[in-house]
């Protein structure tokens, strides 16, 4: 009899997949503590298993990693970090509309390949002049193409000359004369950059500057060896940048909805701050308020889709396949889901709202699979672990709080007792919303009529180490989830997962007990 009960014994039905795991919680709303996956069957190793994700049809990354929209966290500095280690930073909206663009093209021109159109000078100006420009502009470089007024290349001007003795020099005495400048062809090097541009620096010693012109001899592009020098040591590396399709790092901008004096929205300025980051090639923008079920926020996203057809948007934040539905036709590629799951977000106490993330993951991703776009898991990531279990049902995760210690993050470093931290704080805190982002909690930062109710705390991380390190742990442990999986990819990883329903002493007993921890576990 025990045999026969044995041999009808499956363990897919004691361990669940989502569907029916999910199903049979009806009612319980669950998050990443709540449960634990069984591992399968598995013929992969971790190192094997394949990150690449994507956010919409136009963009893919190679780790389903992106820093979240929040003035404690990602900058240009985060944004760089995150596209180099293979994801990408939104860099968020409290900030003069105008210094977010600035922030965007510096993460765009940030190392590159073939650089389409790099700062160029005229022949008739000073080398004062040149001087002034690059104080001005901040460029960390100090070597310029030297153009006529039709673009065609007249010389060189090399870092050499660009000293403040030869201020009274005009650049067209300064320069290498085009005559004497080695250059190539776009017709050479745009089907493969990268190649041509490491053997032509290998066969001309001493040249740092490759100059791309078309047949008519007009400046088409230039290419560092500096550049080509991190490119090819970054070939080497683990983690492999997410680029554009001309080698730029990637990146994204928050943009909340705008209102004008009579209450109704500000198309205008909208689609004006688009239209510049636009211009800086942003790849893609997220419309970001606490809550995106709403009329404002849709309309926000069906005015951009219908404004910049090949954009890709983010929307959010959602906890219901509704609430995906609803921003998915109004256009949104990918929908940001998660209400008060974040380590400092207090929506859940101040309005009593909100879905512990998992069941609200489960539900948003049934409204993904209807309207074919994607979810990202938003918030309440504590550890690798986390982002194990996010991926089974998720595209992507948004990190905040475990990126917000990091070197790359915004912010001072303060001492006390004699340890190091940066500040970290809800963009619905107090202080944040003063700064900007009161729209987002749908508050105006200048509404003196009503107290704005804080939906977020003001905190402080321990400072961490690089945003590379951070990165490189979660993808180990991610990749080591997807082994015990036996996942190869993270479309297999959500075919696969089974879950379980742990216990809390089940949980205790997850984490290291009973023992004095001499060595810290990263
Ligand atoms: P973690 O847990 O990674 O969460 O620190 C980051 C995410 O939290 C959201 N966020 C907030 N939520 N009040 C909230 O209820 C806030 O003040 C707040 N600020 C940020 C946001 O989705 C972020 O990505």
């Amino acid at each position: 009899m025990a045999r026969e009960r044995s041999a009808n014994f499956d363990d897919n039905n004691f361990y669940q997949r989502a569907d029916a795991f999910f199903s049979q919680h009806k009612g319980t709303a669950l998050t990443y503590g709540d449960v634990s996956l069984a591992t399968n069957y598995s013929e992969i190793l971790p190192k094997e298993a394949n990150l690449e994700t994507r956010l919409s049809e136009r963009i893919s990354l190679n780790i389903p990693i992106i820093s979240s929209d929040m003035d404690t966290v990602t900058e240009y500095g985060m944004a760089i970090a995150m596209a180099s280690s293979g994801g990408m930073g939104i860099i968020h909206y409290n900030m003069p509309y105008k210094e977010q663009v600035s922030q965007v093209t510096r993460v765009k021109y940030h190392i590159n390949g073939l650089l389409p159109n790099p700062i160029t000078v005229t022949p008739d100006i000073y080398i004062g002049d040149v001087i002034e420009l690059i104080e001005e502009k901040g460029y960390k470089f100090r070597t310029f193409p030297v153009t006529d007024e039709n673009g065609t290349l007249a010389g060189l001007l090399g870092s050499r000359v660009v000293k403040a003795r030869y201020s009274h020099i005009k650049v067209a005495e300064a320069m290498d004369h085009v005559s004497k400048v080695l250059t190539l062809n776009e017709a050479v090097v745009k089907p493969n950059p990268i190649d041509v541009a490491d053997k032509f620096f290998s066969e001309h010693l001493g040249i740092n500057k490759l100059l791309v012109i078309d047949d008519a001899n007009r400046l088409k592009g230039l290419v560092s060896i500096s550049d080509i020098e991190r490119i090819m040591s970054e070939s080497q590396s683990v983690l492999k940048p997410s680029r554009d399709s001309d080698f730029r790092l990637l990146v994204g901008a928050a943009i909340s909805t705008v209102w004008k004096e009579d209450g109704t929205l500000d198309r205008d300025a909208i689609v004006e701050h688009v239209t510049n980051l636009c211009s800086e090639r942003v790849d893609a923008i997220a419309v970001s308020a606490a809550h995106g079920h709403t009329k404002s926020i849709g309309d926000v996203v069906s005015l951009l889709r219908g404004e910049f057809k090949d954009l890709t948007i983010l929307a959010g934040n959602v906890t219901s396949g509704n609430g995906v539905e609803y921003l998915a036709e109004r256009g949104a590629d990918a929908i940001k889901v998660g209400q008060g799951p974040g380590s400092i977000c207090t929506t859940r106490v101040v309005a009593g709202v909100g879905i512990p993330q998992l069941s609200a993951l489960f539900n948003a991703s049934k409204g993904a699979a209807k309207k074919g776009v994607r979810i990202i898991a938003d918030g309440g990531i504590t550890k690798s672990g986390d982002i194990v279990k996010a991926m089974t049902l998720a595209d992507s995760v948004m990190l905040g709080g475990l990126l917000a210690g990091s070197r790359e993050a915004p912010g001072d470093i303060v001492e006390i007792n004699n340890k190091l931290y940066k500040q970290y704080r809800g963009m619905g805190s107090l202080s944040a919303m003063k700064k900007g982002s009161a729209a987002r909690y749908g508050h105006k930062k200048t509404d003196t009529s009503r107290k704005m109710t804080a939906e977020g705390i003001e905190g402080l991380k321990e400072v961490q180490g690089s945003v590379a390190n951070i990165l490189a742990e979660m993808v180990g442990g991610l990749q080591a989830g997807m082994g015990y999986n036996g996942a190869k990819n993270l479309a297999e990883l959500k075919e696969k997962s089974r879950f379980v329903r742990i216990s809390p002493a089940g949980m205790k007993e997850s984490a290291p007990h009973d023992v004095i921890e001499v060595s810290k576990r990263s």
